[in-house]
C-alpha cells in the first residue's frame, strides 16, 4: 500500500494552470529555479505546465529562452513536464491526472499535489469545475482518499486578483470552501512574502520605542508610493479588464497600509496575524471629499498591444485614506500608484508632526521634519531623517539622514517574495497569505470606488511617460498643506 509523505521534506508535484503566461514565466519557474540552486527542492519534485498551446515537453523548457544553454536548467528541466489542454475542456485534466498517476506509481507513494491557478481570474471558476468533475481536486489514488485524508495533501493555490469585485470574491471563497477545507487553500499575495514587507512588523513589535509614537498625536500623515518604470508589456488583455486598482491596489497597497497600520497582534501565529491584517483593512475607509481619487492612463496606453483603443482602464491611481481605528483615525494616508512612472519605486513614509518650530523658528527650521521611510524596493531597507545642528559657531539646522540597508547591514536582500511564497506553501504554513476576511474588506473597498467611477462620465487624466502621474495627484495632498516626498 502506498504511503502519505509529509510534504515540505518530501516529493511533490506542482501543477501550474497559465504554465505559459507571464506570471509562471516571470516569477514562478524562476523562483522554484532559484530554490532548486540553492537545494532547497527535494530530491524528487515534478512541475506540470498546463496550457493551452500545444507544446511538447521539450517545447516547453525551450520557452524559457535565457536559460538554454545554463548547466543547472538542463538539470532542472529535467523536473518540468508540460500537459496541454484547453482550461474548458475536462480532456486536459484527465491527462493530467493519468501523468499524477503515473508519478504516484514512480515514486511509490500518494505524492503531494499543488495546483497553482496562475490565470486571469475569470479562469478560476472553469479550472474549479474541472478539477472537481475529473475528480483530481481528491487528491491522489491513495486507498484513504474517500476518507478526506488524502485530500488534505492536495493544496490550492489562488494567485490576485481573487475575483473582479466583492461578488465575485464571494461567490469564489464560497466555491473553494465547497470542495476544500480551509487548510488546503492559498490564497497568493506575493508582498506578503516580501522581506521589506514582512520586515516592518519586526520593526514595529520587536523593537518598544517605534509603537509609542504610533499613533494620531504624532504622526501627521503617511504616503506610499508604488511606482514602475515598465507599462503593460505584454500583458494588454489581462491588464485593460483589471487596471491598476484591481491589479495592484486591491492586494499589494492593502498589504502595504496593513503592515504600517495594524495594531499589535495578540501573537505572531497564523490566526492572529491574519486577524490583525483583517481588522485594519476592513477599517479603511477613502476620504469624504468631492475628489478624493485620482484616475489616470498614461500616454500612448490606448496603442498597447491588445488594449481597446478606447480604454478607460487606468494605469495609476492616486488616493486619500483614513484607517478608522482609535489610534489612527484622522492620520490621511496618501497613497498612489501607477505604471509607466519615473522610476521604479515602492516607498512607505510615516511623517511625524514637525515641532522643531516651537523652540527654533528663528533658526530655519527645514519644511519637514521626522520622516521614517520603509523603502520595500529597490535598495531595501529603512531611513529615518532627523534634523541636526550643521557645524559652526551659528545655530543653523539640516535634516540627515539615519540609514539602514539589507545589502550593508547583512550583504543579501534575501529571498525573492515568490521563492518565500513558494516556501511556505510547501510548508503548508498560511501565515503570509490571505484570508478570506482580509480579502473581502478590500473588496468592500475597491467595490465602493468602482461603482463610483461607474456613476462618473470620464474621470480619467492622461499623463506623460515617465511623470509621477497627472497632476492632479499633486493637488491631491497639496490642498493640504503636503507633497509628495518623491
Ligand atoms: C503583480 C502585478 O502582482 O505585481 C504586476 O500584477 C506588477 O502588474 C507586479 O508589475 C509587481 O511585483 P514586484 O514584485 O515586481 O513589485
Amino acid at each position: 500500500m502506498a504511503t502519505s509523505i509529509l510534504p515540505g521534506t518530501s516529493p511533490f508535484i506542482m501543477a501550474i494552470f497559465g504554465a505559459t503566461g507571464d506570471l509562471a514565466q516571470n516569477k514562478l519557474i524562476p523562483a522554484l529555479f532559484s530554490l532548486y540552486k540553492n537545494k532547497s527542492l527535494p530530491e524528487d519534485f515534478f512541475i506540470i505546465g498546463f496550457s493551452r498551446r500545444e507544446f511538447t515537453k521539450e517545447a516547453f523548457h525551450d520557452y524559457f529562452q535565457e536559460q538554454k544553454n545554463n548547466k543547472a536548467w538542463k538539470e532542472f528541466s529535467s523536473h518540468l513536464l508540460y500537459q496541454s489542454g484547453s482550461f474548458e475542456d475536462e480532456k486536459g485534466y484527465k491527462e493530467l491526472d493519468k501523468k499524477l498517476l503515473q508519478i504516484d506509481k514512480q515514486i511509490g507513494a500518494c505524492v503531494t499535489r499543488f495546483f497553482y491557478l496562475a490565470t486571469p481570474p475569470d479562469h478560476y471558476q472553469t479550472i474549479l469545475n474541472n478539477l472537481v468533475s475529473t475528480k483530481l481536486s481528491e487528491g491522489c489514488g491513495h486507498p484513504s482518499a474517500s476518507s478526506g485524508q488524502a485530500n488534505s495533501w492536495t493544496r490550492i493555490i489562488i494567485e490576485k486578483p481573487f475575483g473582479k469585485d466583492l461578488e465575485t470574491a464571494r461567490n469564489l471563497d464560497k466555491k473553494l470552501a465547497e470542495i476544500f477545507e480551509e487548510k488546503q487553500i492559498f490564497r497568493v499575495d506575493h508582498y506578503l512574502g516580501k522581506e521589506t514587507v514582512q520586515n516592518m512588523l519586526a520593526f514595529r513589535f520587536a523593537n518598544g520605542i517605534f509603537e509609542p509614537v504610533w499613533n494620531k498625536n504624532l504622526i501627521d500623515h503617511v504616503q506610499i508610493t508604488w511606482a514602475e518604470e515598465s507599462g503593460i508589456g505584454k500583458r494588454g488583455k489581462f491588464f485593460d479588464g483589471v487596471g491598476i486598482l484591481r491589479d495592484v491596489f486591491q492586494n499589494h497597497l492593502m498589504q502595504l497600509i496593513a503592515a504600517v497600520a495594524m495594531e499589535q497582534p495578540k501573537s505572531f501565529t497564523k490566526e492572529d496575524l491574519r486577524g490583525a491584517r483583517a481588522n485594519v483593512i476592513g477599517a479603511i475607509t477613502y476620504a469624504n471629499e468631492e475628489k478624493p481619487i485620482v484616475k489616470g492612463q498614461y500616454k500612448g496606453y490606448r496603442s498597447e498591444k491588445d488594449v481597446s483603443p478606447d480604454s478607460k482602464t487606468e494605469t495609476f491611481i492616486a488616493t486619500k485614506l483614513f484607517i478608522n481605528t482609535p489610534k489612527l483615525e484622522g492620520v490621511p494616508f496618501y497613497v498612489r500608484a501607477g505604471k509607466k512612472m519615473k522610476k521604479n519605486l515602492v516607498e512607505i513614509s510615516v511623517v511625524f508632526i514637525q515641532t522643531c518650530h516651537i523652540l527654533f523658528k528663528e533658526y530655519g527650521c527645514p519644511e519637514i521634519g521626522n520622516v521614517l521611510t520603509f523603502r520595500i524596493q529597490p535598495n531595501e531597507g529603512i531611513d529615518l531623517r532627523f534634523i541636526a545642528k550643521t557645524p559652526g559657531s551659528k545655530l543653523s539646522l539640516q535634516p540627515v539622514n539615519m540609514k539602514f540597508g539589507y545589502k550593508d547591514d547583512f550583504g543579501t536582500s534575501g529571498l525573492e517574495a515568490y521563492e518565500k511564497v513558494l516556501l511556505d506553501i510547501f510548508a503548508g504554513d498560511q501565515m503570509l497569505f490571505n484570508r478570506s476576511d482580509e480579502l473581502e474588506s478590500s473588496w468592500e473597498l475597491i467595490t465602493g470606488i468602482l461603482d463610483k467611477w461607474k456613476q462618473e462620465k470620464d474621470g480619467i487624466q492622461v499623463y506623460s511617460q515617465g511623470a509621477w502621474g497627472p497632476g492632479e495627484a499633486n493637488e491631491l495632498i497639496e490642498k493640504d498643506g503636503r507633497k509628495w516626498l518623491v
